[in-house]
């Protein structure tokens, strides 16, 4: 029985809990897949910091080259972050014939449609489900779940990290630079927080959510953001005495042939389901006009919820290469762009 090889590029946080399933889990992953899932060989920027696990220092490189130009190397699983270097590796691994898992959504958020193209046209898949909203399984939902319906609305808190700020501001009256530390500490913020804060990170999430949930190519470029970065402590507290919470709200709704998605802070009735979504908890609303309204909760961001996502992504691929239907999922790649509301 020959192992399904993995190459990871990055072991931060993400990275950490891959590592931690897949030996952790690796007997329920066999009886599933029927082969073992070993890592091969793990990229990271400094090799001789000290890491939370314990790895084969002769696994470990510092040059993405290593890993994508490994001829044994069926898998890549990227969670090393970044845009244009990282674009570089995933479509050089995917030229090769390598199949690639990402929670990349900086990147599939922009160059998506070219990143399916390319894992189409050498028969791989590329699969990125870790990329919005941690371990909710939400893009398969939409993706498979709801592919006899048509979803007109898809509301959401997607961002673990601006929730875990509001929530400590809201509950404890904690000030938004410690809250902001504490969820870089605990590993929830992006590298830089920015993105984050001022809503950009669940711009792209929502991108991703509409271009999905839509069937259709949506620009992030026409997406507005607007973060938390301006919401005070006094903010929530009024928001609060008038019955309200104030929560970084993703909506992105589809009229007739227009797409809208906006975020922004919004005041959400606390007799809302979506109020009582805290800390890094995320929860996404899907409206369908057969199905209604449905609601996903779960934890948005952190080592293991993500890493979840991430295992099951690459169990999908063993389980389509077994089949022989690696390439054919559906993707971004063929959809036609839509309008959105605010194009003119
Ligand atoms: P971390 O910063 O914790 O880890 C990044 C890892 O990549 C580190 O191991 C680092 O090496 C390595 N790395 C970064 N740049 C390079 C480089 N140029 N060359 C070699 N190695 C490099 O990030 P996270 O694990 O938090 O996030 C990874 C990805 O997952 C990002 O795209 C993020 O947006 C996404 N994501 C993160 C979630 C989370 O909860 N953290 C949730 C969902 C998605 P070294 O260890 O030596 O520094
Ligand atoms: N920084 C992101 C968040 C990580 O806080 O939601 C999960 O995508």
């Amino acid at each position: 029985m020959k192992p399904i090889k993995v190459g990871l590029l990055g072991l931060g946080t993400v990275g950490t809990g891959v590592v931690r399933i897949v030996e952790g889990h690796q007997e329920d992953l066999q009886s599933q897949v029927g082969l073992p899932i070993v890592i091969e060989k793990v990229l990271v920027q400094n090799k001789t910091k000290s890491r939370s696990i314990s790895i084969d220092p002769d696994k470990l490189t510092e040059d993405p080259w290593d890993i994508i130009r490994h001829p044994d190397i069926d898998v890549v699983v990227e969670v090393m972050g970044g845009i244009a270097g990282t674009k570089e590796y995933i479509i050089e691994a995917l030229s090769r014939g390598k199949h690639v898992v990402t929670a990349n959504k900086d990147l599939m958020a922009l160059h998506g449609p070219e990143i399916v193209a390319k894992a189409k046209e050498n028969g791989c898949d590329i699969l990125y489900e870790a990329s919005v909203a941690g371990g909710i399984p939400i893009l398969r939902t939409l993706v498979d779940g709801f592919s006899s319906d048509r979803i007109t609305k898809i509301m959401g808190i997607v961002n673990g990290t601006t929730n875990y700020i509001l929530t400590k501001m809201s509950q404890e009256g904690a000030s938004y630079s410690d809250v902001l530390k504490e969820a870089q500490e605990l590993g929830y913020a992006e590298a830089d927080p920015t993105s984050d804060v001022e809503g950009l990170d669940a711009a792209r999430k929502m991108t991703i959510l509409a271009t999905l949930g839509f069937r259709t190519n949506v620009s992030l470029a026409n997406v507005s953001a607007k973060g938390i970065s301006q919401v005070s402590k006094e903010d929530i507290l009024y928001a609060k005495r008038l019955g309200y919470e104030l929560k970084l709200l993703g909506i992105a709704e589809r009229q007739d042939d227009l797409v809208s998605i906006s975020v922004q802070p919004t005041m959400v009735k606390q007799t809302h389901p979506i109020a009582s979504v805290n800390g890094v908890f995320n929860a996404v609303y899907v409206y369908g006009d057969a199905v209604g309204e449905t609601m996903f909760y779960g934890a948005g961001a952190g080592e293991l919820p993500t890493a979840t996502s991430i295992v099951a992504d690459l169990v999908a691929v063993v389980k389509n290469l077994k089949l022989g239907v690696s390439g054919k999922q559906n993707g971004v790649a063929d959809y036609k762009e839509t309008k959105l509301k605010s194009d003119d």
